[in-house]
């Protein structure tokens, strides 16, 4: 599949725009976003807590869907924002899109409270996404009670083939992201389970789609990126794989 675009943003701008994440995640999401597209339609991504749109940009590039991107981030009103984990803004959000070739009609910016989403929300936007979003990043405030509300929401939205990723799972300055994850696994049994972790994310997939999306990553890995390192281990009781990009190799945008 083609990935021009993200390509010339990881190589160019990416390095710019504020914010938390880094290129080496797409050794993980290129192998996801290659299985998704094969089965049809890529539909757009969507992202809670999209700051100055570092990763929101990255991952409507992967997918390239032309409208129903969606950015959902308490913006000005930081009231909501219970941690203070990086202070979105609307203004630099949208002038950052359109530095990065994203036509602003492509994205939906949404200035909620994630804790104020409601089952009509997410209702709502499966319906205008046509059946929900291909990928989805959980990334807003850090405790417990809003992780485990935004991965609810993330778990409504989110169609059946596609990819959620909690950011800042291993972080020593947020564990509620962590505790939050492990309150939900522990106590039910989510239809998405983990698949990857790495470069400070957790992805997760639908079960159905597990075995194959973790084949995916391995066969992607061995033919593109042989410096990467991974183990194969269980999480929550699931086979999930932990990847260590060589920070010193090739990155993405290089191959
Ligand atoms: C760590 S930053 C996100 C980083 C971003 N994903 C990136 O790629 O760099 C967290 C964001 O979550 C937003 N946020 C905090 N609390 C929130 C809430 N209750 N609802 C929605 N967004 C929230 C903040 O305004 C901030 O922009």
């Amino acid at each position: 599949m083609s990935y021009e675009q993200l390509r010339s943003y990881l190589g160019g701008p990416f390095a710019e725009v504020e914010g938390w994440c880094i290129q080496h995640l797409w050794l993980a999401i290129e192998p996801l976003a290659d299985a998704i597209k094969a089965n049809g339609d890529p539909g757009p991504i969507g992202e809670i807590g999209v700051f100055h749109g570092k990763f929101f940009i990255g991952l409507v590039h992967t997918m390239g869907a032309s409208e129903g991107n969606t950015a959902i981030d308490v913006f000005d009103m930081q009231e909501f924002n219970l941690d203070g984990a990086g202070k979105g803004n609307q203004e630099i959000f949208g002038a950052n899109l359109e530095k990065c070739g994203i036509p602003r009609s492509a994205v939906d910016m949404r200035a909620a409270d994630s804790m104020g989403l409601t089952a009509d929300d997410a209702s709502e936007l499966r319906k205008r996404t046509g059946g929900g979003f291909s990928l989805f990043s959980v990334d807003g405030c850090h405790t417990v009670e809003h992780t485990m509300n935004d991965l609810g929401f993330a778990l409504e939205v989110t169609r059946r083939d596609g990819i959620i990723f909690v950011d800042d799972y291993y972080n020593a300055n947020w564990p509620g992201v962590q505790e939050g994850v492990a309150k939900l696994y522990h106590n039910q049994a989510p239809r998405f389970v983990p698949l990857v972790y790495t470069s400070n994310k957790l992805f997760l997939c639908n079960l159905s789609f597990h075995e194959r999306y973790i084949e995916a990553i391995r066969a992607h890995l061995k033919a593109h990126h042989p410096e990467a390192r991974y183990r194969d281990h269980r999480r929550y009781g699931y086979r999930c794989l932990s990847l260590f990009p060589e920070r010193g190799a090739p990155s993405l945008s290089a191959v």
